[in-house]
C-alpha cells in the first residue's frame, strides 16, 4: 500500500483558503469543551422541519479529519461541518476532490448538494487530496469501503489498513481514530495493535469503532439524526474515547440520540448483524411470495397483515426482486466469510439461503419476461424502468435491475434502460445496453416492460399513455409498487412476484 501513500503526496490537491487546522488554543472555550452557537438545534432534516430542545443545547466543536469520500465519507464530513466542527476529507481521487472542491458531489443523495453549498460558504469543510494536511485534527474518521474481494465472499480491509497507515505519522496520545467502515469482526483490535507499531514512539494509540448505519436516499437524515450512535472502545483511554465521541456528537445527543458504548467486537458485529437481519427479513418475504405464487395469494396483503404485529413490523417486507447495493450483499456474505475463518461457519449457515432466495429474485423475473415473450428473448424488446439499486439514489452497486437487464440481453433480447439519476453510472458499466432519456423513449415498441426500481416518477406513469408507444401491454411489476387495478383497467398483462395473475 505504500505506492498509495506516494501518489497522495506527488498529486495533492487541495480546495483553497485551507490554512490547515488552527491550534486547539485558539477555539474559543467555556470550561473544557469549546463552544459555538445553538445553531444546529435549527438543523434542517429533510421533512422541513426542525427538531430540538433549543436552550438546553451545548455545541461543542472540534477539528475532525474524514479519510475516503464515497457514499459514506462526503455525507460525514459535510454534517459534521454542519454541526459545527471543522472538517478536512481526504481522497486519493482528484477529479473527485476537484469537483467537492467546487461543491459538486460526485453522487446523488437527496439533499447533499444544498449542503454542500452551505457548509463550504461557512468555510468550515475542505477537502484534499494531502495526507498532511490532517495534521492537527482531534478525531480522525476512517470512511473507505471494504468490497467484496474478488473471486471470495470475504470483505478486502486493505483500504482500512492503508489508510490507517496513512493516518499513523500525525497521531499523538491526545488523537482518537475512529472507524465506520464496515468491518469483519476482529479488524479493530487488529488494526489497534498494526498503528501501535507505526506511529511515532512514545505515541498511545487510541482507537475507538463507531460504525454507521446509513440508508442511501436519507444519508444526511442518518448521519445527523441516526436511531443509534454505537461506540466501540477499549484500552485505558476508553473513557476518554467516548468522552471525545461525545463531543463529535454533542448535536444529536443532545436531541435524544441514545448511544450504545461497548467493546470492539460487539461494534464491529452489530453492524453485520442488522445488515444480516434486514437482508433475512426481505428474503423471508420474497420465499413467502413464491409460496404465494403457488398458492394463488397475495404478498403484499400477507406482508401487510403480517406488519400489524409490531413484534414483526412492515418495514422491509417488500418483497420483489430482493436486495441489492454496496451493503447488504457483500456484508452478509463477508460476515458468513469471517464466521468461518473464527469456526462458526453453522451459526450462519442460513444466510447461504438468504443469499440464493436474493439471486433467485433475479432469474424469476427473467423467466418471466421470457414466458410474457412467448418463450424466447431473442430479438424481442425488453424496456427496464430502473437501473439504481434503489430509488433517490444514483448507486448500481450489485443492482437487480442491472442484473435483469444484463441477463435479457444476454438471452439475446434488445434492451433499453431508463432510470432518473444513474443512466451515467449504468451506461459505464454495462455498454451494451441501450439507455432512453425518457420512460416513453425506452418503452418504445417493447414487448414487456419490467419495473425494477420503484422510483416516485414510474408509480406515476398514466398505463392508458404509455399503452400507445408499446408492442404489447404487458408489465411484470419487479417491486409490486405499481397500482395493479390501475394498469389491468388501462389493458395490461400485470404481472408480480407474489401476487395473483388475472
Ligand atoms: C443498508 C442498511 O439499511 C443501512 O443501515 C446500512 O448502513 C447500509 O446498508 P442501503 O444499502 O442504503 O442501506 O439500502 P436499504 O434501504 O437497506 O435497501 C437495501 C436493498 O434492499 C435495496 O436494494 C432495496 O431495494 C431492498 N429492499 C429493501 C427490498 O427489496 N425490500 C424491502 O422491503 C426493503
Amino acid at each position: 500500500m505504500q505506492h498509495v501513500a506516494v501518489k497522495w503526496i506527488t498529486h495533492f490537491h487541495i480546495c483553497p483558503g485551507w490554512r490547515g487546522f488552527r491550534p486547539r488554543s485558539d477555539w474559543p472555550t467555556t470550561g473544557e469543551s469549546r463552544v459555538t452557537d445553538l445553531s444546529f438545534a435549527r438543523t434542517p432534516f429533510l421533512d422541513g422541519k426542525t427538531r430540538g430542545r433549543r436552550g438546553s443545547l451545548r455545541r461543542v466543536s472540534l477539528t475532525i479529519s474524514v479519510i475516503g469520500t464515497g457514499y459514506l465519507g462526503i455525507v460525514h464530513a459535510a454534517c459534521m461541518a454542519d454541526l459545527g466542527h471543522t472538517v478536512i476529507a481526504v481522497d486519493t481521487n482528484v477529479a473527485k476532490v476537484e469537483s467537492l472542491c467546487r461543491g459538486v458531489a460526485p453522487l446523488f443523495e437527496p439533499g447533499l448538494d444544498e449542503l454542500l453549498a452551505r457548509v463550504l460558504a461557512t468555510g468550515r469543510l475542505h477537502f484534499t487530496t494531502d495526507y498532511a494536511q490532517v495534521a492537527g485534527a482531534e478525531v480522525h474518521f476512517i470512511c473507505v469501503g471494504t468490497p467484496q474481494r474478488k473471486g471470495q465472499n470475504a470483505a478486502d480491509t486493505s483500504y482500512v489498513f492503508a489508510a490507517a497507515q496513512s493516518l499513523a505519522p500525525h497521531l499523538t496520545s491526545k488523537v482518537l481514530v475512529v472507524g465506520k467502515s464496515t468491518v469483519p469482526v476482529g479488524t479493530a483490535a487488529k488494526l489497534r495493535e498494526r498503528l501501535q507499531q507505526s506511529v511515532p514512539t512514545g505515541v498511545q494509540v487510541r482507537l475507538a469503532w463507531n460504525p454507521e448505519f446509513l440508508r442511501e436516499g436519507f444519508a444526511i437524515q442518518d448521519t445527523v439524526s441516526p436511531n443509534r450512535f454505537v461506540y466501540g472502545v477499549d484500552g485505558p483511554s476508553a473513557d476518554a474515547d467516548v468522552a471525545l465521541l461525545d463531543e463529535v456528537y454533542s448535536g444529536p445527543l443532545a436531541l435524544g440520540t441514545p448511544r450504545l458504548v461497548c467493546d470492539y467486537p460487539t461494534a464491529e458485529l452489530v453492524k453485520v448483524a442488522a445488515n444480516a437481519f434486514l437482508a433475512t427479513k426481505i428474503s423471508f418475504i420474497n420465499a413467502m411470495a413464491d409460496v404465494c405464487e403457488v398458492a394463488g395469494a397475495d404478498v403484499v396483503k400477507l406482508a401487510d397483515a403480517l406488519g400489524h404485529d409490531d413484534r414483526i413490523g412492515r418495514k422491509f417486507l417488500n418483497a420483489g426482486v430482493g436486495f441489492g447495493g454496496g451493503c447488504l450483499p457483500k456484508d452478509i456474505r463477508a460476515f458468513m466469510a469471517r464466521a468461518s475463518e473464527l469456526g462458526a461457519d453453522a451459526a450462519l449457515e442460513f444466510l447461504r439461503e438468504i443469499d440464493a432466495i436474493n439471486v433467485r429474485r433475479r432469474s424469476r423475473v427473467v423467466d418471466l419476461a421470457r414466458e410474457e415473450c412467448g418463450g424466447t428473448l431473442v430479438g424481442r424488446r425488453v424496456a427496464v424502468l430502473g437501473a439504481a439499486f434503489k430509488p433517490d439514489s444514483d448507486d448500481i452497486r450489485d443492482s437487480p435491475a442491472l442484473d435483469i437487464a444484463q441477463a435479457a440481453r444476454d438471452e439475446g433480447a434488445l434492451v433499453s434502460v431508463h432510470d432518473p439519476k444513474a443512466m451515467e453510472a449504468a451506461r459505464a458499466v454495462h455498454p451494451d445496453l441501450e439507455y432512453a432519456d425518457s420512460v416513453e423513449e425506452a418503452c418504445l415498441g417493447a414487448d414487456v416492460v419490467l419495473h425494477l426500481t420503484e422510483w416516485k416518477q414510474f408509480r406515476d406513469i398514466d398505463p392508458a399513455k404509455l399503452a400507445v408507444v408499446v408492442a404489447k401491454l404487458s408489465i411484470i411489476d419487479g417491486r409490486n409498487t405499481l397500482d395493479p387495478d390501475l394498469w389491468r383497467s388501462a389493458g395490461w398483462a400485470y404481472r408480480a412476484l407474489g401476487r395473483p395473475t388475472i
